[in-house]
C-alpha cells in the first residue's frame, strides 16, 4: 500500500499548488491513499466547507487538522458531516468531529489518526495515552495505521515516534511548516518523519507576509499577520510504502516541489 501525505496547506496559494501538482504527483507515485493537512487552508486559519469539498474533488482521501481546527467558524457547520476529515483525537471528550477514520483500499483498510502534541501548545489530553487507545481500537480492524502528529517540538514528536514504533505503519509530524531531513524507518518498522513541511507561500515566514513578522521581531509590538496570497509556492510532503502483509513500512521518501527543487515527472 502506498500513501501520499501533503503537509500543511496554507491559504489560496497552497490550495492552488495542491490543485496543480496533485494530479502530477498521483501520476508519478500512484498512491492508493492521499492524506493532506488542511488546518491552515482558509487564509492560514482553519478550513471552510467549500475548501474541504474542493480537496476531496482534487483527489484527497482524508483531510487532517490541528491547533487551528476551530479558527474559521464555518467548521462548526460542517464538521459533523465531514466523514473524511479528522481533528486531533486528544481534544476533550464531547468535542465535535472525529479523531480517526478508516479508508478502504481494495480489500485492505487504512486507519488514519490525527493527534496534537502539548509542548508550547494548548494542553489537550495526553497524546501518549490517547494513541494507545486508538491503536488498540484500530488494530481490531487493520494493521495499517497512519498518524499525523501535529506538534511544535522535535523532541515530543521523536518521543512519540519511539512510543508507537512497531505498532503503527507511519507517523508524520506537521505544524512547524518546515520539512525536516530525518525520514527513516524506526527499528520495529514504523516510518517516521518529524515534520512534512508546508504547502503554500515560498517567500513568507511560515506562509505569512514577511514584512509584518520582521516588524514584530524588531519592535516587539503587536502586528497583524496576513497570509501571502500571490507569488512563488512550495509543496511539501512524503510518500510511504507499506508491506501488504504486516502493515509496517518498507520505505519513506520526502517530497518538495519549489523553484529550487523543480518537479520531475
Ligand atoms: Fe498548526
Amino acid at each position: 500500500m502506498r500513501v501520499l501525505f501533503i503537509g500543511d496547506v496554507v491559504g489560496s496559494l497552497g490550495r492552488e499548488t495542491v490543485a496543480t501538482y496533485l494530479p502530477r504527483l498521483k501520476k508519478k507515485y500512484r498512491p492508493q491513499v492521499t492524506i493532506l493537512n488542511g488546518e491552515n487552508a482558509a487564509s492560514g486559519r482553519g478550513i471552510t466547507g467549500k475548501i474541504y469539498k474542493k480537496f476531496l474533488q482534487d483527489g484527497v482521501d482524508v483531510v487532517t487538522m490541528g491547533n487551528h481546527t476551530w479558527d474559521n467558524r464555518d467548521i462548526f457547520e460542517f464538521i459533523g458531516d465531514a466523514k473524511k476529515m479528522i481533528r486531533p483525537a486528544n481534544f476533550p471528550e464531547g468535542t465535535p468531529g472525529q479523531g480517526m477514520v478508516f479508508v478502504k483500499v481494495n480489500a485492505l483498510e487504512l486507519a488514519v489518526i490525527n493527534l496534537q502534541a502539548r509542548t508550547f501548545m494548548t494542553a489537550l489530553d495526553d497524546p501518549f495515552t490517547k494513541i494507545d487507545e486508538l491503536i488498540e481500537e484500530a488494530r481490531k480492524k487493520t494493521p495499517f495505521i497512519f498518524v499525523d502528529f501535529h506538534g511544535e517540538t522535535t523532541s515530543e514528536k521523536q518521543a512519540m515516534g519511539w512510543h508507537v514504533d512497531g505498532r503503527v505503519s507511519a507517523i508524520v509530524g506537521t505544524h512547524t511548516h518546515v520539512q525536516t531531513n530525518d525520514a527513516r524507518i524506526l527499528p520495529q518498522g514504523t516510518a517516521y518523519l518529524t515534520d512534512a513541511g508546508m504547502t503554500g507561500p515560498y517567500d513568507g515566514v511560515l506562509g505569512m507576509k514577511k514584512e509584518a513578522v520582521l516588524e514584530k521581531f524588531q519592535t516587539a509590538l503587536p502586528r497583524r499577520f496576513e497570509v501571502v496570497e500571490t507569488g512563488r509556492s512550495i509543496l511539501s510532503g512524503c510518500v510511504i510504502d507499506l508491506d501488504e502483509k504486516t502493515g509496517l513500512a518498507k520505505s519513506i521518501a520526502t517530497i518538495q516541489i519549489s523553484d529550487d527543487r523543480p518537479f520531475m515527472e
